[in-house]
């Protein structure tokens, strides 16, 4: 697939150019003029070879021994002015020292960038970032991320590589814990807010750190589910969907982004001038620094894309990669590149001056040495206020997905039998990326319900079965039982595919084993994608999803199980019957034969499973109940555009207070198209007494029901089906709005799912 550029940039009219400092996107603050100044004067001062430096990130330590490749080797390097950028590297003073070495012994004395993949948490660990979207609270992300960010800025860090903003619609891929599920709006606000709380609203502020989007462009559609896969998405897919959060946050100012490892219809993304140079700088004025995936410039060579590694490295840098994380191929054969072909200069320049735009905006060229505070470090890593936080974020990432019969919450003064060893797994709580957390300050479930008769069971790693049967004599002795199920943390994560993604090990012997007993049993998943689990949890009457949920994990899900805490998490994935569901998402076309429940019937169903997934997307439960009413619906006409408000109101009919999660879908049908049956395009979660009434309203703009076609954004004229309700499958209210005009949006709009819907709550 060729995607459509709007502006073709040949050699010619890069080298005519000006070197450019301009903002980093359009709502970012321009670079000040001295800044600018001094950039163009370290351009015009440095040798090819520190250029190429400058582009290069190197590995100085490894994610399990952070520093332990900062070796006298590493220093002579950044001495000659030969490294950009570190990752895998921390701590206040011996970031402070090899900074020194950067700015009093290199030649032009440019600071270095130091990076690490600080996901969710630093030292206190949130819970995983599938688990922050289900909250469907983007001030959580935000919290989670300011936390986090605070913890490394004080370590001496500059730059995570987090958000990871892929939408993933397939659930055997690992690295779903990673982000914000399978729907672009959703995925948009929660990237947007992640971004905020890593950078705040300037990145030369106390405490603020460079995010990184991650991985541009269709990483979470790679086939199969498997990691590093090819992707073969249309273009229309790409832009209303994949691309969704890149655009909403390169809008909100991030600084930097990293291409992915895979290919995106037979074009390496490493390498992929239409898509990197093309949408990203040209279409979208991207400016921010964008780096390479760990190795993926050499691996354009593995892909075939390239022969040499100086073909690599030309081809990286066409396509606009400013930065080589690890394989070192600009340092080493770029220079071969640009002797052979001198219309590469130009590129290398720009390249730099997006790389030392970035460290000025981060305050370093005023002072290398503002991040890192050894005293701080002591007081402000794992502090209470970070606790309470991350408790927080926990209690609210909890998704309740079943509750028959008010099995929960559980009386006080009921005898629990807690079975499962993922009850007892401190390791597990802190899900895939610990950054430096440590499970000796995780407090697990087991722990944080205290006096039950506790029985591992099974794990979910391992063959042995000889703890069911102590299992079983716990559940006979019990009133109830409270059955942890899921995955391990290293089940989920980079190159964690799974093709069956039911519960691993003995686990269903297990459940098995427990439902000969006869006591009620509630089911505690823990795990870091949505697992296929309908023969799993046939006839458990109560089912809470609690992920990875951090070092808070345990006291959150025992204060949830009692009903201390009230839970009103959603699903950001929907939850397949069985594996063989997938990719399973809800914003789908419709069909002419659509699923039907008559096998007779030839329809878009599989014959040996039942209808759509076993929870949708947005489901989840809570311990009160809300009812719907009075839509209202008002057009305000704004040129050729409408500007809508969308208002309801939402009462707690139930008997605690609680929160519901009032979802805004939208059909947007296009003459000649099949557009998805159901499109978030709004949310709030609310808070409600038991009795409270409270109206919501939202306010969209025509522009959300932009489609993509082969002439860029469109907004087709007509009827515009509306849904409000609890989940994508339990919609409690509809309308129509009308879009009085077609037209068309700017190659550079912020569209669609990008676009946020103001919410008022009254
Ligand atoms: C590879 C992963 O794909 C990426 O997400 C991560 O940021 C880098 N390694 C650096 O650790």
């Amino acid at each position: 697939m060729e995607l459509r550029r709007r502006e073709v940039l040949v050699a010619g009219t890069l080298l005519a150019a000006a070197i450019r400092f301009p903002a980093f996107a359009q709502s970012a603050p321009a670079l000040p003029r001295q800044h600018a100044e001094r950039i163009a004067r370290l351009i015009a001062a440095m040798s090819v070879e520190e250029k190429l430096g400058q582009m290069t990130q190197v590995a100085g330590g490894r994610q399990v021994a952070l520093n332990s490749r900062l070796d006298a080797a590493a220093l002579d390097r950044v001495r000659a002015g030969r490294i950009g950028s570190f990752l895998h590297v921390a701590g206040g003073e011996p970031l402070r020292e090899l900074q020194r070495v950067a700015v009093e012994e290199s030649p032009h004395g440019i600071p270095l960038l130091f990076a690490m993949d600080v996901v969710h948490g630093y030292r206190t660990i949130f819970p995983v970032p599938l688990a922050l979207a289900a909250s469907f609270d983007p001030a959580v992300a935000e919290e989670a991320a300011r936390v986090a960010a605070i913890e490394a800025a004080v370590s001496g860090l500059h730059w995570t590589f987090a958000p990871m903003i892929d939408i993933a619609r397939d659930a055997r891929w690992g690295r779903v814990v990673e982000g914000a599920g399978e729907d672009p709006y959703l995925g948009a606000r929660i990237a947007v807010a992640q971004v905020q709380g890593f950078q705040t609203a300037d990145l030369a502020g106390r405490d603020a750190v460079l995010a990184c989007a991650k991985h541009l462009g269709a990483y979470g559609a790679g086939m199969g589910g498997r990691d590093y896969d090819t992707a073969d998405v249309s273009e229309r897919t790409l832009r209303e969907v994949y691309l969704q959060p890149f655009r909403a946050v390169a809008a909100a100012g991030v600084g930097t982004m990293m291409t992915a490892f895979n290919d995106l219809a037979g074009v390496p993304t490493t390498g992929n001038a239409d898509l990197v140079r093309g949408i990203l700088r040209d279409e979208w004025n991207y400016q921010g620094l964008v780096v390479s995936d760990w190795n993926a410039v050499s691996e354009l060579i593995d892909h075939g894309a390239a022969s040499t590694p100086a073909e690599a490295a030309a081809l990286a840098l066409r396509a606009s990669v400013d930065m080589d994380m690890t394989s070192d191929t600009y340092a080493e054969h770029l220079g071969t590149a640009l002797a052979n072909d001198p219309t590469l200069l130009p590129l290398v320049d720009q390249a730099v001056g997006r790389i030392l735009a970035t460290k000025a905006r981060l305050g370093l060229f005023d002072d290398p040495y503002r991040f890192g505070d050894a005293v701080r470090e002591r007081t402000v890593l794992g502090s209470a206020d970070h606790r309470a936080k991350a408790r927080r974020a926990a209690e609210r990432s909890l998704v309740l997905l079943r509750n028959e019969g008010g099995v929960l919450p559980l009386t006080a003064g009921a005898r629990v039998a807690l079975v499962g060893a993922l009850a007892d797994d401190a390791r597990s709580t802190l899900g895939s990326w610990k950054a430096r957390g440590v499970q000796e300050d995780s407090v697990t479930l087991r722990t944080a319900m205290g006096d039950v008769t506790y029985a591992p069971g099974v794990a979910p790693r391992s063959d042995d079965e000889a703890g069911i049967p102590a299992a079983v004599t716990a559940a006979q002795n019990a009133d109830v039982v409270v059955l942890v199920l899921g995955e391990d943390f290293d089940h989920s994560g980079e190159a964690r595919s799974r093709a069956d993604i039911t519960l691993p090990g003995p686990q269903m012997a297990l459940i098995a084993a427990l439902r000969e007993v006869g006591k009620p049993i509630v089911v505690v998943l823990m795990n870091g994608r949505p697992l296929a689990l309908e023969a799993a949890l046939d006839g458990i009457p109560a089912v809470l999803e609690t992920w990875f949920a951090g070092n808070e994990a345990g006291p959150a899900i025992a204060d949830a199980l009692y009903g201390r805490v009230n839970p009103a998490g959603r699903l950001p994935m929907g939850m397949p019957r069985t594996s063989g569901q997938l990719p399973l998402f809800y914003a789908h076309p419709p069909t002419g034969r659509p699923a039907n429940p008559d096998l007779a019937v030839d329809s878009a169903r599989y014959h040996d499973t039942d209808i759509g997934p076993l929870f949708a997307f947005g489901h989840g439960l809570g311990y009160a109940s809300f009812t719907y009413a009075d839509l209202a619906l008002d057009t305000h006409l704004d040129g050729q555009k409408a500007r809508y408000t969308v208002g309801c109101t939402i009462t707690n009919d139930g008997r605690v207070a609680g929160d519901e999660v009032v979802q805004l879908y939208i059909r947007a049908p296009a003459a000649g198209l099949a557009r998805p049956e159901r499109e978030l395009r709004g949310f709030v979660r609310v808070p409600l007494d038991s009795g409270q009434t409270r109206r919501v309203s939202f306010t969209l703009t025509s522009d959300q029901f932009a489609h993509w076609d082969d002439d860029g954004w469109q907004v087709a004229p007509g009827r515009v089906d509306l849904m409000i309700g609890a989940s994508s499958a339990d919609i409690r209210l509809t309308g129509a709005l009308a879009v009085p005009q077609a037209y068309a949006l700017p190659a550079d709009a912020v569209a669609g799912a990008a676009l946020a819907t103001p919410v008022t709550v009254s």
